[in-house]
C-alpha cells in the first residue's frame, strides 16, 4: 500500500493537498480507506480534471456565437420517420428488425449509472414505481418488454431467441441493483443473459478547482457520466462478451423513459436496412426553447448539439413546410453496431486518460459540466448538505461518440408514444412520476380503444371513447396493459374487440386469458 508520504507527495504534485487536512484527526482504519483512495488517483490526472472542470465552469454559459453558420439539419436521405414514412417501409423496417432478433443479434444496453439527484430518491431510478395500477417498476416494465419482443420474434420466425440485457451502473446503483434483480428472480428472464458492469468516477471539484471531501476520510466521487460506456465496456470486456454471443447490434437507452421500447424491430430494422453505424432515435421539438440537445451536422458533421449551445434566432428557424429547422429533439435512445462500438473502446485503451489527448480524439474526451449539490465536510469538519449547487461533476455523454460515425442516422418518433422521462420529483412542471405514470396509462388508453374496448366507470356508467387524447390530459378510463400482452399496441383487438370493461383494467396476461376464454362459446 502507499505510504502517507507518498500520497502527499503526489497530492502536492496535483495541488490537491487539501485532501489530507483531516488526517491528524483520523483512526487507521478511515486512515488507510483514505490513502487507499487517494493512491487510485493519478496525480497528473487529477490535476488536469480539477483545472478543467474549474476553467469549463468558469467559461461564460450560453449560445456559441459563430455556430450558427456552422449548423445544418441531418439531410433528409439520413432520416426515417415513424409516422411520415410510408406504411410499407415501415413493415419492411419491423419485418428487418424482427429477423435480425431471432437470429440473436440484437442486445439491450440499459445506461442506468446516474444518481437521479433531482428525482431525490435514495435508491436507483430503475427501481422508482410511478403509481401505475399494477405497482410495476421501471427495472420491470423494460424486463417484461424485452422478454415481449423475443416471444415475437421467436414467433415470427419459428425459433426461441434471446436478446441479451447489459445494464451499465455505477458505484451507486451496482449493488442495489443486482439485489433487486436477484430478488425479483430476474423478472423470469434467465440471469446469464443480463450483464451487470459498473462505470467508473470521477473526483467531484469546487468552483476553485479543488476536490472535494465527502468525509473526513472519503473523497466525493460522481459516476462520469453515461459517456462513461465506452471506457466500461472496455474495462469489463462486454464486447468481447456480446461478440461471444453473437451480437452485432445494441440498443443503448436510458431508465428513465417509461415508454422507452427496448430493441424495437423498427428501429433496429431502419438503421440495419441503412447500413448505419450510428442510429439516433428524435423527437419533434415542442417549442424552439425546449432544453433538449438536437441531432444535426456542424460542419457537416453529424453530431449532438445542447440547446443551449443554439441561440434563440437559430432554434426558431422554420424549413419551407413550417416546421421547426433543427426539430429532431434527442431522446437518448441509440442504435450503435458492435464494430463502431469496439472501434471507439480500441481508440480509448489506446490513450493515456485524461492526460492530453491526441487532437482528432479530443470530442471523444470533453468533458460536460454538471453543476450539483455535494455533500462535503467544512474547514472544521463538520458534514453540510448544500441547499444550492455548490460543486462541479465533469460528466461525458453517450452522444459524445457521434461525429465518429461514418453513416449516422436520425429515426423520428412520436412523442406520445415513446417519450416520458421521470426526471423530477412530483410538483415538478414536467418530467415526474405522476407525468410518466399519465403518459403510460394515455397510451394503454389509446391502444385498448382504437382494439375497439369500451369502458365503464366504477358504477357501471359509460366513459366516452377518446382514441386521441389532448396532450398532458388524463384519460377517461385507467386501462394499463403489461408489456407480455402487447408491446406496442399489437395484438389486442383478440381480447378487447366488442368489449365493455370496467375502469380500471390491468390487462396481464391471466386478465387477457380470461377475456379469450368468455368468447368462446
Ligand atoms: P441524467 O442526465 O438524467 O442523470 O441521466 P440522472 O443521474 O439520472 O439524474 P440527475 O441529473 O442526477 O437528476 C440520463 C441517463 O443516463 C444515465 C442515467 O442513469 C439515465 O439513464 N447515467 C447518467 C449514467 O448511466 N451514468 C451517469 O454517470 C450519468
Amino acid at each position: 500500500m502507499a505510504s502517507e508520504r507518498d500520497v502527499r507527495a503526489r497530492l502536492r504534485l496535483a495541488g490537491q493537498e487539501h485532501l489530507l487536512r483531516f488526517w491528524d484527526e483520523l483512526a487507521p482504519g478511515p486512515r488507510a480507506a483514505l490513502l487507499a483512495q487517494l493512491a487510485e488517483l493519478d496525480p497528473v490526472a487529477l490535476r488536469e480534471h480539477c483545472q478543467r472542470a474549474a476553467a469549463a465552469c468558469a467559461r461564460p454559459p450560453g449560445p456559441c456565437p459563430e455556430l450558427a453558420a456552422r449548423l445544418r439539419p441531418l439531410p433528409p436521405e439520413r432520416v426515417g420517420s415513424m409516422s411520415h414514412g410510408d406504411p410499407e417501409a415501415r413493415q419492411r423496417w419491423e419485418e428487418e428488425g424482427l429477423r435480425q432478433i431471432a437470429l440473436n443479434k440484437v442486445a439491450v444496453l440499459l445506461l442506468a449509472g446516474g444518481q437521479g439527484t433531482r428525482l431525490g430518491v435514495d435508491y436507483p431510478k430503475g427501481m422508482y414505481r410511478v403509481g401505475l395500477p399494477s405497482q410495476k417498476t421501471l427495472y420491470q416494465l423494460q424486463a417484461e418488454r424485452i422478454r415481449r419482443v423475443q416471444q415475437l420474434a421467436g414467433e415470427r420466425h419459428g425459433v426461441c431467441c434471446t436478446v441479451p440485457w447489459y445494464v451499465m451502473t455505477s458505484e451507486f446503483t451496482l449493488g442495489p441493483t443486482a439485489t433487486f434483480f436477484r430478488e425479483h428472480d430476474f423478472f423470469q428472464l434467465d440471469p446469464s443473459n443480463v450483464v451487470l458492469f459498473e462505470q467508473r468516477m470521477l473526483p467531484a471539484v469546487s468552483f476553485e478547482g479543488q476536490a472535494i471531501l465527502e468525509r473526513k476520510d472519503k473523497v466525493a466521487l460522481a459516476p462520469d457520466g453515461n459517456g462513461g460506456l465506452y471506457r466500461a465496456l472496455a474495462d469489463h470486456q462486454v464486447l468481447e462478451d456480446m461478440q461471444h454471443r453473437g451480437v452485432d447490434f445494441v440498443h443503448v437507452y436510458c431508465v428513465d423513459n417509461i415508454l422507452v421500447r427496448l430493441a424495437d424491430p423498427v428501429f433496429l430494422g431502419f438503421c440495419v436496412l441503412q447500413g448505419a453505424d450510428c442510429g439516433a432515435k428524435v423527437v419533434e421539438k415542442t417549442d424552439p426553447q425546449e432544453p433538449v440537445g438536437v441531432v444535426c451536422q456542424v460542419d457537416g458533421v453529424p453530431q449532438v448539439v445542447e440547446y443551449s449551445e443554439i441561440s434563440p434566432e437559430t432554434a426558431s428557424l422554420r424549413a419551407s413546410d413550417g416546421s421547426l429547422l433543427y426539430n429532431a429533439g434527442n431522446i437518448c435512445n441509440h442504435f450503435f453496431t458492435r464494430g463502431f462500438l469496439q472501434t471507439v473502446a480500441k481508440w480509448l485503451t489506446l490513450m493515456a486518460w485524461p492526460g492530453p489527448p491526441p487532437r482528432e480524439f479530443e470530442p471523444l474526451l470533453q468533458p460536460h459540466v454538471a453543476v450539483k449539490k455535494v455533500p462535503h465536510v467544512d474547514e472544521q469538519g463538520a458534514l453540510v448538505k448544500p441547499l444550492k449547487p455548490n460543486g462541479i461533476k465533469m460528466e461525458k455523454f453517450v452522444f459524445d461518440v457521434f461525429p465518429f460515425a461514418s453513416n449516422l442516422v436520425a429515426f423520428q418518433v412520436q412523442r406520445e408514444e415513446e417519450f416520458s422521462p421521470l426526471k423530477n420529483a412530483d410538483g415538478a412542471a414536467s418530467d415526474s412520476p405522476s407525468s410518466a405514470r399519465r403518459a403510460l396509462l394515455a397510451q394503454h388508453y389509446r391502444w385498448a380503444v382504437r382494439a375497439g374496448a369500451r369502458f365503464l366507470d366504477a358504477q357501471g356508467t359509460p366513459l366516452p371513447a377518446q382514441p386521441c387524447l389532448p396532450p398532458n390530459e388524463d384519460p377517461p378510463a385507467i386501462c394499463e396493459i403489461s408489456p407480455l400482452v402487447s408491446y406496442a399496441g399489437e395484438g389486442l383487438d383478440v381480447y378487447l374487440r366488442g368489449r365493455t370493461l370496467r375502469s380500471p383494467l390491468i390487462l396481464d396476461e391471466t386478465r387477457a386469458r380470461e377475456l379469450l376464454l368468455a368468447q368462446d362459446p
